[in-house]
């Protein structure tokens, strides 16, 4: 990494919600939510001291093991600096935890940003989003949350090749599950080798839920937002899904898939369908064998994470996570 610049003293990261593989697309889709952590990092103090309120506070750990804290020193290592003697984290978290809205992926990005704007930026945009995939094991939601917009990310012969692409705002609907099912469990027991047939069912719908979150089709989307590679697998795992995405198909939902690796369902309405009793639908069927969810309502954004000094200075622009290329 190159020499650092002027580093500030303290800075705050938003780093966006995600929501990943829209169905086909397992791991190479991921769109942004409009639904932001807050991170601010000061060097203040001695050693590593997390602070969380919201989501997750009752459970986050407060040192050197918080995915923030695991995040901002893996770029601290591979800027060849030290760790601050003294650095305060002060997280505020609204994505839900464990969710499959890509919260793990927002704390890698924040950490990651952080330690970068606090270094002076040593790290370019390619680097960073190297350096989340690294941490979270796959890139779609580090790379949306990085990017902003809808993402589609695949492994290059030179690193990850993102491409991204705005896409019309649209208001999605969610049942946020309170089961357990971690993205460790819900990887662990995909197959290795898949048939071609499958390969081939989700190419081709992969490549028109792109298009048609683009234009904005949401016939098209419920066309083609389904998929043979992941999701039977995972909602056999959460009690009511499939019932659930029955329910969000009911009440106006154009298409409906399991958020990144579950157990939150994602759903689209259709023109004229209300976004809120979408959620509500899916959060009653859910309801009806016995497991809790909380409906939120969300808009995706072209924003992505982005970084500055804090406080800010009066029309001071923070930067972008990671522009694309
Ligand atoms: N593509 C990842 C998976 C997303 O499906 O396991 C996890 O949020």
């Amino acid at each position: 990494m190159p020499p650092c610049g002027i580093a500030p003293d303290a800075v705050r990261v938003v780093a966006p919600a995600t929501t990943a593989n829209l169905g086909p697309g397992f791991d190479c889709l991921g769109l942004t939510l409009d639904l932001w952590n807050v991170a601010t990092f000061t060097l203040a103090g001695e050693g590593v001291e997390v602070r969380v309120a919201g989501e997750g506070s009752d459970v986050l750990p407060h040192g050197a093991e918080n995915l923030v804290v695991r995040a901002f020193r893996r770029l601290v290592d591979e800027a060849g600096a030290p760790m601050p003697a003294g650095l305060r984290i002060d997280c505020e978290v609204a994505v839900p935890l464990s969710s499959g809205l890509g919260s793990s992926a927002a704390a890698i990005v924040s950490g990651l940003l952080g330690a970068n704007e606090l270094l002076g930026r040593p790290a370019s945009a390619a680097a960073i989003l190297a350096l989340a995939t690294e941490v979270e094991g796959h890139p779609d939601n580090v790379a949306a949350a990085l990017d902003g917009g809808l993402v589609v990310v695949v492994n290059g012969e030179e690193g990850l090749l993102t491409e991204r692409i705005e896409v019309r705002p649209i208001e999605v609907a969610l049942a946020v599950s309170q089961i357990e099912y971690s993205t460790s469990a819900a990887r662990a027991e995909l197959p290795t080798y898949v048939a071609l047939a499958d390969a081939v069912y989700n190419m081709g719908r992969a490549a028109l839920v792109v298009e048609a979150l683009r234009r904005g089709d949401l016939e098209l989307l419920g066309k083609a937002m389904d998929d043979r590679l992941h999701q039977a697998q995972r909602l056999e795992h959460m009690p009511g899904g499939f019932a659930a995405m029955a329910a969000a198909r009911q009440a106006g939902a154009a298409a409906v898939a399991v958020s990144g690796s579950g157990p939150s369902l994602i759903a689209f309405p259709a023109p004229g369908a209300a976004v809120g009793d979408v959620a509500a639908a899916m959060v009653a069927a859910l309801a009806q064998v016995g497991v809790r969810s909380r409906p939120f309502t969300l808009a995706t954004t072209d924003r992505g994470a982005s970084a500055g000094p804090w406080p800010a200075a009066a029309g001071v622009e923070t930067a972008a996570g990671s522009p694309s290329g």
